[in-house]
């Protein structure tokens, strides 16, 4: 949910007549959330959106929590973790999962997928930490870079075709709510406020149609219950000459996010980026440090009575981190208090600015870590703070 956007060609009043050059009807399909009552957005097709040609045998796609992990603090050290499956759906490897929102990463070894993909599981929040390329979608061309958010509301079809240079690595959540901006930044009528730490013009939808009218087969794996359904269509998904509405994938880089800051050390609300059903997405961006005389720019110990918290460390120094690396996860769970790391408060006091970029999730139902997860745990993190 962003704001209206229309792209392409639509008729001037919807569901009337809008008729190709052979004088066939173009094929109108209405794509909207919580029945009529949510944001929508009308399509319109060359062909059918449901001429399936066959439907191949589902597959499990789902995560199992190692419940055996307990309660600890946590860190992840995935930096070094190289490919993690040939492709976009198989190098997928979810870390972190409760009934809310699936948080983990992907490094793919092919870069351009050949098939198609639509999570009718929940919304995707996708930061990409290295990699640039391009998002093919029903809603057309999406140029994405390093550092930018993709929301992709649930059903979205689309294709990734990233540039075959450079690192290429994404964190991805799978949201079971819609992934919206932060209410508390909007007005009566949707408008991001004037002190939002963005705004509308920082909010990239698909810039022009990408129109594939050619027939032929066409797969399409569709995410749904955790299963994986392989469905042929005789054409492509992107047959879309035009669409308007409100409901369509969007980027939003994290070099656009402007913090907000003060005399004594800010809470991670000024942060949000991102609301879910169960959940907050938080940016920590490069910013100057708290100006008061006596501040102490490192946070304080904190017991979040009611909340399980994790750090996706992107780029830069984490001043009140130890043994964390670029592409490091903390998990830091509710009953247990957290904070800096023993020398690093003191460390602090007097520094002007961090260029620090993470990525915060937290969430309101505890988190486990997966099987996949296991094999990235530092063993010796919870006792971390003892000196
Ligand atoms: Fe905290």
């Amino acid at each position: 949910m962003a704001y209206y956007v229309r792209l392409g060609q639509i008729p001037p009043k919807r569901h009337t007549q809008f008729r190709q050059q052979d004088g066939s009807l173009y094929k109108e399909e209405l794509v909207s959330s919580k029945g009529f009552s949510g944001i929508y957005s009308t399509l319109y097709h060359i062909y059918n959106p449901n001429e399936v040609k066959s439907i191949g045998k589902p597959r499990p796609y789902n995560w199992t929590a190692a419940d055996a992990h307990g309660l600890n603090q946590t860190h992840l050290k995935t930096s070094d973790v190289g490919i993690t499956g040939e492709d976009y759906l198989s190098a997928r490897r979810m870390l972190l999962i409760n009934n809310d929102v699936m948080m983990g990463i992907c490094t793919p070894k092919k870069r351009k997928m050949d098939y198609f993909f639509k999570n009718a599981d929940g919304d995707e929040l996708i930061y990409i930490h290295d990699g640039e390329g391009v998002m093919y979608s029903q809603f057309g061309k999406l140029i994405v870079r390093k550092g930018d958010y993709i929301v992709i509301p649930r059903t979205t079809i689309y294709r990734f075709e990233f540039a075959e240079e450079g690192p290429l690595r994404l964190l991805i959540m799978e949201s079971q709510g819609p992934i919206e901006t932060v209410k508390r930044y909007r007005n009566d009528v949707g408008q991001l406020l004037e002190y939002s730490p963005y705004c509308e013009r920082d909010i990239r939808p698909p810039h022009e149609i990408h129109l594939e009218e050619q027939k032929g087969d066409y797969l399409i794996q569709i995410k749904k219950q955790g299963m994986l359904h392989p469905y042929h269509y005789a054409h492509s998904p992107l047959d879309i000459v035009g669409w308007d509405g409100y409901l369509y994938p969007y980027a939003l880089s994290i070099h656009d996010f402007e913090p907000i800051t003060g005399r004594i050390h800010q809470p991670p609300p000024v942060h949000q980026t991102f609301q879910a059903l169960g959940f907050v997405v938080c940016s920590f961006v490069p910013r100057l440090f708290d100006y008061h005389p006596l501040s102490i720019p490192a946070p304080y110990n904190h017991s979040n009575i009611d909340s399980d918290e994790v750090l996706y460390y992107a780029e830069g120094e984490f001043m009140s981190r130890k043994g964390i690396d670029r592409g490091s996860f903390t998990l830091h769970m509710g009953g247990l208090p957290h904070g800096p790391h023993p020398g690093t408060v003191e460390k602090s006091i007097g520094a002007k600015e961090t260029h620090e970029y993470a990525v915060m999730l937290d969430t309101f139902r505890p988190l486990q870590i997966t099987t996949d997860a296991l094999e990235f745990v530092d063993k010796n993190y919870p006792m971390s703070w003892t000196t």
